[in-house]
């Protein structure tokens, strides 16, 4: 059944649409929303091989113009190097700033495509088609675009809405396991910082297919936690933080390992148990909040722990972290399963990760 979201940003409102199939009635949905000729599709190889035709066809049928961009997949095309290719074909397609970009991807697609879009000339409208788990809960809402530089992830980007956002969870069939699990980590940690009931009716899944049973319903409270906290806090200066619950240590597994170890989601997986055994001893988070988040990642075949030989270079991570301001990390923190709180100390707080 088909489900709405309305995310209330003043002038910067949008739609988050959740149904299964809606891919195939893309086009008269966005007939409802946009009115102009062009469209330019950006999407990756491996979601092109599934979809791009798709989606493509669907919008030529209502009488739009398009053209599609099919980049390499992976993190290295989310690059600053990328933009000049996306900014030539936009010209050569001749998109003027009353069109429409599409993203259609995971988050990598999403956050470089949003950001071509914020700055092809000075902004052009975007629509988010995540296809990934992890991009239809978290990257494809709330407007966070960007792209790497050599120096690091998402190191220029900025908050630019997308006009919608369209979720079509039948494309998770197509998902490959490991990216699977790597969403579903950031779906446990919806329950872990705003939901109790969330996170045991999760717990009491028992396999993908179980999850995928139930699967607009899941996607849909996660993009209403995401989309509430967005709302009251857009620009990332308050209680938005607690969306990186497991992130600031799980940023710094990934980083140890040099972004090959672990996937991102997996390496947060590992920051939300060890955080909460930390804020356990220190007495701030309820005694067996690890434990109960220990099962639940067992549960969805996700990792737990580390075998991190050197921790100053993880203590050395976090202090460059850019949530350590002055000498203040901050960082999140659950008093019990479904509460979360900003807390704030230094980068010592991670010596002991076990
Ligand atoms: N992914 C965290 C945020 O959107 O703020």
């Amino acid at each position: 059944m088909k489900k709405k979201l309305f995310v209330d940003l003043k002038e910067n409102s949008y739609n988050i649409l959740i149904e299964k199939g809606l891919l195939n009635k893309l086009g008269e949905e966005l007939k409802n929303i946009y009115f102009g000729e062009k469209i330019f599709i950006i999407t990756d190889e491996n979601v092109d091989k599934y979809y791009g035709s798709k989606v493509k066809d669907e919008l030529d049928k209502i009488g739009y113009k398009t053209r599609k961009m099919v980049l390499a997949p992976g993190e290295k095309t989310k690059s600053f190097s990328t933009l000049p290719s996306i900014y030539n074909e936009l010209l050569d397609f001749k998109l003027t700033r009353k069109e429409l970009i599409i993203t259609l991807g995971g988050g990598v697609i999403g956050d470089l495509g949003g950001f071509a879009a914020s700055t092809f000339l000075r902004g052009v409208s975007f629509i988010q088609i995540p296809t990934s788990l992890l991009a239809q809960v978290d990257s494809s809402v709330g407007g966070k675009v960007a792209v790497d530089l050599e120096k690091g992830k998402n190191l220029v980007g900025s908050f630019y809405q997308p006009k919608a956002v369209f979720i079509d969870p039948d494309v998770l069939n197509t998902l490959p396991e490991k990216f699977y699990k790597d969403g579903m980590a950031e779906v446990i940690k919806y329950g872990c910082i705003k939901d109790r009931d969330f996170f045991y009716m999760l717990k009491s899944l028992k396999s993908r297919e179980e999850v995928m049973n139930n699967i607009e319903d899941i996607l849909y409270k996660c993009c209403y936690i995401k989309k509430s906290v967005v709302e009251r806090d857009e620009k990332d200066l308050g209680e938005r933080m607690l969306l990186n619950f497991g992130h600031t240590l799980g940023h710094a597994i990934e980083k140890y390992y040099n972004f090959t170890g672990y996937s991102h989601g997996e390496a947060v997986a590992i920051g939300m148990y060890n955080i909460s055994l930390k804020s356990e001893d220190e007495g701030i988070t309820e005694k067996g909040v690890a434990e109960e988040i220990k099962e639940i990642l067992i549960n969805y075949d996700l990792p737990y722990k580390v075998d991190i030989k050197d921790n100053n270079k993880i203590i050395d991570t976090i202090s460059l972290d850019k949530k350590n301001i002055g000498n203040v990390l901050k960082v999140i923190l659950l008093k019990s399963i479904g509460e979360s709180i900003i807390y704030d100390t230094t980068s010592d707080f991670f010596k002991v990760v076990r």
